[in-house]
């Protein structure tokens, strides 16, 4: 029988918690919340995260998960056949992975590399000035990178739901949080002094990112913690990019949706909390205070490599585990990714999973090439509308993540809270029987709160609003 005629599912609820988790803990778990909670405020960051993750986070993740499991059809399909009116809001959820995937791939080739050079080389040698930047620079080696990961990732994807997707998310993640913790151990016992003799412990980090900073807390540094926190959370859960849809719509009638969204959300928060007790010890120890304004790329590249260097011996084998770790986590993502992709391709245009793993494979190498030729024949600066400065990697990633995830999410609130109504998803939740604890908090949240957040958001990302 033909893959497009029957749906494939999750064994069980294990196995759908632990791909989504798969989804959510990635990158961004790992190089940015460390920094924005350091940043803003430590202890207030992190509660402020928390009461976002209970609220606005369920409800995004509440009602994608449910829009999946009721149509059982991939993102680009499934907005339609909720409201004919909003099947747009598909052809956008279902073009933002296929955005983020090439660079995301092309990132995850980085992380290989890291991997691999921590095997054959010394710290010491992957730490010298301008390692990174020769190699994103360099023709070849990125472009070897990127095919090998994508390769991977094709590879699961091709497997199918259960023999790819599930199986392999059963392996990886709780390897990864075995990973996490064991570096996090090793980041409380750190303590180094530095060439001016004055020592700093992990310890002392540690209070950095938990203890709230009140001295310096004002309106506007609070607005601007709330609005970082959002957006992290915002990207970290993997919501509006089609991908929770997809996994969702894998998920069987008789499981229990909202036990199985709050493991979601335990698995991706308690990652990020303890990515932050595994970086900040450290980049504190050996760095101080200054050594914290570093996030994305350059922390994770640029920035721990160092400090790898300066542990010695234990240097290496921790490099090792830490790229491993950070490999995992992204090749989990980017799974999603192109399962978000290839699901639309397959219930859109009746493709066979192999045909559409294939031929979503192929574009996303060849975008990957060019997301590669920006560090290098075809480099150039492009001031992006808020403020930075980027490159074919930084334009895509902010077309996807900063006005098109925005949009989707808001339209999809818009779509549930006003004109579906919100029994779709109450009754979805309650299909199989379970209770939905938070369901009045659901509909202030999904119908009012939610839209706001999200158009902030929005407004930041255009640079229409700005924080300090
Ligand atoms: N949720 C992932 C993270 O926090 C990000 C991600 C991006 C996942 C793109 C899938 C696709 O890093």
């Amino acid at each position: 029988m033909s893959e497009t005629k029957k749906r494939n599912s999750f064994s069980g609820s294990i196995g759908f918690v632990l791909a989504a988790a798969g989804s959510a803990v990635g990158l961004g778990n790992i190089w940015r919340f460390p920094y924005l909670a350091a940043r803003d405020g430590g202890g207030i960051f992190i509660l402020v995260y928390l009461i976002l993750a209970i609220t606005f986070g369920y409800t995004l993740l509440t009602a994608e998960v449910s829009i999946g499991r009721k149509t059982k059809q991939s993102p680009l399909t499934a907005y339609g056949v909720v409201s004919k009116k909003f099947k747009w809001i598909g052809v956008l959820a279902a073009l933002v992975p296929f955005i983020i995937l090439p660079y995301y791939c092309v990132i995850g080739g980085w992380v290989l590399k890291y991997l691999i050079a921590y095997i054959q080389s010394t710290p010491a040698e992957v730490a010298v000035d301008g390692y990174f930047t020769g190699f994103i620079t360099a023709e070849t080696m990125p472009m070897i990178m990127l095919f090998v990961f994508l390769f991977m990732v094709a590879f699961v994807v091709y497997r199918g739901v259960n023999s790819g997707i599930e199986s392999f998310s059963k392996v990886l993640m709780p390897i990864l949080l075995v990973m996490v913790i064991g570096i996090s151990c090793f980041a409380l016992t750190i303590s180094h002094t530095d060439a001016e003799g004055v020592t700093r412990t992990g310890l002392q980090g540690l209070k950095v990112l938990f203890i709230p900073d009140f001295k310096s807390l004002t309106a506007e540094t609070l607005a601007r913690t709330i609005v970082d926190a959002m957006g992290q959370l915002f990207f970290s859960l993997s919501v509006a990019m089609g991908i929770m849809v997809a996994y969702g719509s894998y998920v069987r009638d008789d499981a229990n949706l909202n036990k199985s969204i709050n493991q979601i959300e335990i698995f991706d928060t308690a990652v990020a909390f303890l990515a932050g007790v595994m970086i900040i010890p450290a980049v504190y120890a050996f760095s101080g205070r200054e050594g914290m304004n570093a996030s994305g790329p350059s922390l994770i590249f640029i920035s721990l490599p160092k400090i790898f260097a300066e542990m010695g011996g234990a240097g290496r084998f921790l490099a090792i585990i830490f790229f491993a770790m950070v490999l995992f986590a992204a090749l989990t993502s980017a799974v999603s990714v192109l399962e978000a992709v290839v699901s639309s391709l397959m219930d859109q245009f009746g493709f066979s999973r192999t045909k559409a793993t294939i031929i979503e494979s192929i574009i996303a190498l060849a975008l990957g090439v060019v997301v590669n030729l920006g560090y290098n024949k075809w480099y150039f600066d492009f001031k992006l509308p808020n403020g930075d400065v980027g490159q074919i990697l930084d334009i895509m990633d902010y077309i996807s993540n900063a006005i098109f995830m925005p949009i989707v999410a808001i339209a999809e609130c818009i779509m549930i809270g006003w004109v579906v109504k919100t029994t779709l998803v109450s009754d979805e939740i309650e299909k199989s029987g379970d209770k939905f604890g938070r369901k009045n908090m659901f509909i202030v949240m999904i119908k009012f709160i939610a839209p706001v957040l999200l158009a902030v958001i929005l407004l930041k990302s255009l640079g229409v609003v700005k924080f300090n």
